[in-house]
């Protein structure tokens, strides 16, 4: 493909965003691009705007991940079902194709590897898919990381249940909806305004994380259940001490594991035989494309082709454009609620 498109660029570190247009690139063998009709925004998006960390490699560079639209063109070995006009979702970053801008989402056509693109059923809008790609592979990666094999299929019987720390947040969303389908009993804590959509979404029961006594009646709750809580996926900043402080009365004997989305403070708070983890998907570039392949391929697909994966949180569609993202990214900076926001391109 030949010619130039629109694309928000980093120039330099510390922003702010500008727009540029850029060569629009051919696809690599097992890449595919993507005619981008939305992107979703994420706080690792800002934080790489405003401080550059995560380190961004090169600049100019073009930030962002999520994306949704037309597959325009297909590698070489690209060999699925995935053809020139599919409605995709697709995970478009060029943080894990060494800073590569021709790899960011934040551009009208961008590339993304195969493996990270997801067939989109007709009856979900592009704004509706845009919120999914980081959010299920951050939410899928966390039971990996913790030693949890995503063909996990927990029975009742079993007892084995979860905590998610955070449930209104996107990737909690996500938490909720993968640790239901692997099988685990969810307990969640968010707002009450959230509760009864997170319980639709998977989660058996869901706490208010303001209430002083949150740790007590998530404790008391889990005791009555008779179900066994030595997992948790803390997914926000100043969850993990309430997570180890309800981990400690019901893990018992029980070696408990903690995956933490947010990056980890060097100072942390710690629990005795219990391994708290920051979540990251393998470095190694084979493993990782397995894992993304399982994530995409196999749990996303399959779960938009069954309705049994739903696209959460529900998009907050800002205006502007790719004219609008650094209002956008201000906005995420101070804070959602049990919304994702997005830009229609
Ligand atoms: N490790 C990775 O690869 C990776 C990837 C993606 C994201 N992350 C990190 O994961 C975190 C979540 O990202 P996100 O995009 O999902 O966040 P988000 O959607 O912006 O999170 C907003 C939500 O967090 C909830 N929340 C805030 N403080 C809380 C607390 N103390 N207890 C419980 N809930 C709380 C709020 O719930 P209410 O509305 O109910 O108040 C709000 O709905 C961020 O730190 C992000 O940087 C890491």
């Amino acid at each position: 493909m030949t010619g130039t498109h629109r694309a928000v660029i980093l120039p330099q570190q510390g922003g702010p965003l500008s727009i540029e247009d850029r060569a629009t690139p051919e696809p690599g063998p097992n890449e595919i691009l993507i005619e981008v009709k939305a992107i979703a925004l994420n706080p690792v998006d800002y934080s790489q705007r405003d401080s550059g960390f995560p380190p961004v490699p090169s600049y100019p560079a073009v930030l962002g991940s999520d994306t949704s639209g037309l597959i325009a063109k297909v590698g070489s070995d690209v060999s699925t079902d995935l053809k020139p006009g599919s409605r995709v979702v697709a995970f478009a970053s060029s943080f894990y194709q060494n800073g590569s801008p021709d790899h960011g989402a934040f551009q009208k056509y961008a590339l993304a590897q195969s493996e990270g693109v997801a067939l989109l059923p007709d009856n979900i809008s592009f704004e509706e898919g845009a919120v999914l790609p980081l959010a299920v592979l951050t939410s899928l990666t966390a039971w990996t990381t913790i030693g949890i094999s995503l063909d996990t299929r927990y029975t009742p019987q079993d007892k084995q249940a979860v905590l998610i720390w955070g449930g209104a947040s996107s990737v909690g969303m996500l938490a909720i909806q993968s640790a239901k389908s692997l099988g685990f009993t969810v307990y969640a804590t968010a707002s009450p305004k959230h509760h009864e959509y997170l319980k639709k979404l998977g989660a058996h029961a869901v706490f208010d994380y303001k209430s002083s006594d949150v740790v007590s009646r998530l404790v008391e709750t889990v005791k009555s259940d008779g179900v066994r809580l030595h997992t948790a996926h803390c997914v926000v900043e100043g969850g993990l001490q309430p997570t180890l402080d309800v981990l400690r009365e019901t893990k018992g004997d029980v070696a408990a594991k903690v995956a933490h989305a947010p990056v980890l403070p060097a100072e942390h708070p710690i629990l005795d035989n219990t391994e708290i983890k920051f979540v990251f998907p393998s470095m190694d570039p084979v493993e990782r494309s397995k894992h993304i392949h399982r994530c995409f391929q196999i749990w996303l697909r399959g779960g938009l082709e069954s309705g049994s994966v739903v696209p959460s949180p529900p998009p907050q569609t800002e205006q502007g454009g790719l004219e609008g993202l650094n209002q956008a990214l201000d906005k995420l900076r101070s804070g959602v609620s049990g919304s994702k926001i997005v830009l229609s391109i």
